[in-house]
């Protein structure tokens, strides 16, 4: 069966947006901590963007897996340093347990809270003790776009959302594509990781670079408002 990825790997890929490379990236970075010397598993990592992104933060070893065989075939081209696996999260059986998991926007896949539950304990299956697990969501304050901004459009038709609501998220640019994914509350979320095994839950706005912040305030103004991303630290 296709995944959902395979038919806008490229569209995706390319997307360079001003979100993606001074938000997500900073804000990723600072979540998963120091990762020197350390192993990490990119859960969830498309075509490899953050897993390399964090292969210069010098780990011992970072693996990325993916259930999209495009997304992945994508991340082997561009990063023939990094080992990348085709898997679909819930099949994860990697026999190891590593000291940081990350997941940047795949928990917002899961399609019912028992889904996103099992994500999280297969997750926590692959961390050692003490490990964390870190990355960013779909933020849980998020509230439906009536507008595209930053050519960017996430929304439900609606004026909030809700638990398990399918979200739409639209992207202009030279290869203009949508996906869906879902969104869930910090209620379910913070349930979903404590039943697998998470003793502290944290949530992190997210960080603007200064390359960023240079753009000045104006620019990120509706940003803060409503942003979609969030970062979250778990602690297993
Ligand atoms: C928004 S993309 C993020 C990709 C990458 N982490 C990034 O931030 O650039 C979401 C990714 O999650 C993957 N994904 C969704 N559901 C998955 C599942 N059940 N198992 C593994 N990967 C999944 C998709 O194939 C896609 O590559």
């Amino acid at each position: 069966m296709m995944a959902q990825y395979d038919h806008i790997a490229e569209a995706y890929n390319q997307m360079r947006g001003r979100i993606k490379s001074y938000v997500n990236t900073p804000t990723l970075v600072h979540v998963v901590g120091n990762i020197q010397g350390k192993e990490v598993l990119d859960a969830g990592c498309g075509a490899g963007y953050f897993t390399r992104v964090l292969a210069e933060q010098n780990p011992k070893k970072i693996i990325g897996a993916d259930v999209s065989e495009k997304m992945i075939a994508l991340a082997r081209r561009d990063s023939s340093n990094i080992e990348f696996f085709v898997s679909n999260v819930f099949d994860l059986d990697l026999g190891k347990q590593f000291d940081v998991v990350t997941s940047t926007y795949l928990l917002n896949y899961s399609e019912t809270e028992q889904e996103l539950g099992a994500m999280c304990s297969i997750l926590s299956s692959h961390l050692k003790d003490g490990g964390r697990l870190a990355g960013i969501t779909l933020n849980p304050d998020f509230k439906p776009m009536k507008e595209f901004q930053y050519s960017r459009k996430f929304s439900n038709g609606k004026d909030s959302f809700e638990d398990g609501d399918k979200v739409l998220c639209e992207l202009k640019g030279d290869m203009p594509f949508n996906f869906t994914c879902f969104y869930w509350s910090k209620e379910v979320y913070e349930s979903c990781f404590r039943k697998a095994g998470f003793s502290k839950v944290q949530w992190v706005e997210p960080i603007i670079s200064p390359e960023g912040l240079a753009l000045g305030p104006d620019h990120w103004y509706n940003f803060l408002e409503n942003h979609s991303p969030i970062g979250f630290i778990c602690e297993k």
